[in-house]
C-alpha cells in the first residue's frame, strides 16, 4: 500500500541512514527540505522529495504544514493504578519530594494501589495514559515497572507492558525498574537480594532494560551495580535513574556498566560531564519532573558545550511529572535550560530514539524508518512549537503510516 504525503512546507528532521546520534554541535542542525512530498510503503518512509509527487493510491494533503518525525519518549512511567492528587496538596503546603517519600508516600503509595488493582484495570488505565500521549505526538515509548515493589507486582505491571508492546500503534520499549523503591516489609539488604535473586529472572524475559533509582534515600552506587550484573547475566542493558536529589554516583556506576542511558541528572557537577565524555551512553533530562518539583534544570547547555549528545523525555509518572507531552518537553527544554528549538528537536527525536536503542526504526526522516510522523498546522517555523507551547499545534498523526 503506498500512500503520498503531498504540500509539505517543510519536511524537517532528514537524516542520512546510519547516524545514530547527534552530539555537541551537531545538535544545532538538521536536514530540512522546503515544499516535499513523502512517500509511505507498508508502513515505513519510502522515498522523499520537492517538487512533483509520485502517484500513490492514497493521497494525504498536508496544507502547508511542516512534517516531522513523531516523538520519541525514551523514559516514562506510565503503569501505575489511580494517581498522587493527595500528595499533590502536601506538596503545595511545602512538603518536599524526599520527606513524602520518607513518611511512606511516594512510591510506596503508588504500590500499595497497584497492590489492589487487577492486570485488567492496570492495563485499561495504562493503554488510556498510552493513547493520550499517542495523539499529543509521541510515536516511540520506553515504558517502566516500578510500582510494585513485589515480585507478583512487578510482573503483573511487565505483563502490562507486554500487551502495550502488541496492541499498540506506538513503538514500545519495556524496562524493568524492580528498584525504584525498597518493598513495604523488606530490609534494604533484603529488597536488594529479592530484585537480584528472584525477580530479575523472571523478569528478564519480559523486560529490554533494567533501571535502578540509583540515589540519595534509594539505592546506592553498590546496590546498584550488584543489581545492573544481575540484569547483564540475562542480557539487559541498564538504563538508569541518577542524580535526581544528590550528586549520587549513578552517572559513574551507569557509564561503567555500558549503561544505554542515565536520565534526571538535576544534580551534576564536571565529574559527570567527565564520566560520560566519549561512552556510548546518553545522558537524558527530565525537565518535567523539574517544573513539577520545583527542582534545579539540568545543566543541558554544558553538556551539549562538552561535545555529548543529550535527549528529553517526559518521566510521566503519578509523583513527580504527571504529564507526558513532549511538546511541553521540548518548550521547557527551550525556556528553562535555554536549548535552541532545533536543539531540543534533536533531544525528543533522534536522541530520545537513541536513549532506548530504536534510532535504527524511529526519529528521524530517513528512507526505511517507520512512517511514525507528525503532520502540523501551517505553522511558520519549528520555532513556533515550542514559542506558543499551548497552542494546537498538530493536523494528524500517523503511526506505522496509519493515521491515528
Ligand atoms: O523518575 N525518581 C524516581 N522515579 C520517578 C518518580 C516516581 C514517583 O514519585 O512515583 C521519577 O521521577
Ligand atoms: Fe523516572
Amino acid at each position: 500500500m503506498r500512500k503520498v504525503i503531498v504540500h509539505i512546507r517543510e519536511l524537517v528532521g532528514i537524516q542520512p541512514e546510519g547516524v545514530r546520534r547527534l552530539a555537541g554541535s551537531q545538535m544545532d542542525r538538521t536536514g530540512v527540505l522546503q515544499d516535499a512530498w513523502l512517500l509511505v510503503e507498508d508502513g515505513r518512509i519510502a522515498d522523499f522529495g520537492s517538487g512533483k509527487a509520485p502517484e500513490a493510491q492514497e493521497v494525504i494533503d498536508a496544507a502547508g504544514g511542516m512534517v516531522l518525525p513523531a516523538f520519541c519518549d525514551s523514559h516514562t512511567h506510565i503503569v501505575y493504578a489511580g494517581s498522587r492528587e493527595g500528595e499533590f496538596l502536601d506538596k503545595i503546603n511545602g512538603l518536599s519530594y524526599e520527606e513524602i517519600a520518607r513518611r511512606g508516600g511516594g512510591i510506596l503509595n503508588s504500590a500499595d494501589l497497584l497492590a489492589r488493582t487487577d492486570g485488567q484495570e492496570l492495563l485499561r488505565q495504562a493503554r488510556s495514559r498510552l493513547d493520550e500521549v499517542i495523539s499529543k505526538g509521541t510515536g516511540a515509548i520506553e515504558i517502566k515497572s516500578g510500582y510494585g515493589l513485589s515480585t507478583e507486582g512487578e510482573l503483573k505491571s511487565l505483563e502490562v507492558i507486554d500487551h502495550l508492546k502488541k496492541e499498540a500503534p506506538a513503538l514500545v520499549r519495556s524496562t524493568f525498574l524492580g528498584a525504584h523503591a525498597v518493598g513495604r516489609g523488606y530490609t534494604q539488604a533484603a529488597y536488594v537480594e529479592l530484585v537480584c535473586r528472584e525477580m530479575m529472572p523472571l523478569a528478564a524475559p519480559l523486560a529490554d532494560f533494567v533501571d535502578v533509582f540509583c540515589d540519595e534515600g534509594f539505592f546506592t552506587p553498590e546496590e546498584t551495580a550488584r543489581i545492573l550484573e544481575a540484569g547483564a547475566r540475562y542480557g539487559l542493558r541498564p538504563k538508569i535513574h541518577a542524580n535526581e536529589l544528590a550528586v549520587s554516583g549513578g552517572v559513574q556506576v551507569g557509564v561503567s556498566h555500558r549503561a544505554l542511558s542515565v536520565d534526571h541528572l538535576e544534580r551534576t557537577t564536571d565529574a559527570e560531564i567527565e564520566a560520560l565524555r566519549g561512552t556510548d551512553t546518553m545522558p537524558v533530562m527530565l525537565p518535567g519532573a523539574s517544573f513539577f518539583l520545583n527542582m534545579p534544570y539540568g545543566r543541558a547547555k554544558d553538556y551539549i558545550a562538552a561535545g555529548l549528545p543529550l535527549a528529553l523525555a517526559s518521566d510521566y509518572n503519578p509523583g513527580s511529572s504527571p504529564s507526558g507531552d513532549m511538546r511541553f518537553v521540548m518548550a521547557l527544554g527551550c525556556i528553562k535550560m535555554r536549548l535552541t528549538p532545533v536543539q531540543a528537536f534533536n533531544a525528543v527525536t533522534l536522541n530520545g530514539a537513541c536513549a532506548m536503542g530504536v534510532e535504527d526504526q524511529v526519529g528521524s526522516i530517513t528512507r526505511g524508518k517507520l512512517a511514525n510522523l507528525l503532520i502540523t498546522r501551517p505553522l511558520p517555523s519549528l520555532t513556533a512549537i515550542p514559542y506558543h507551547y499551548q497552542t494546537p499545534f498538530l493536523a494528524h498523526v500517523l503511526l506505522r503510516g496509519e493515521e491515528i
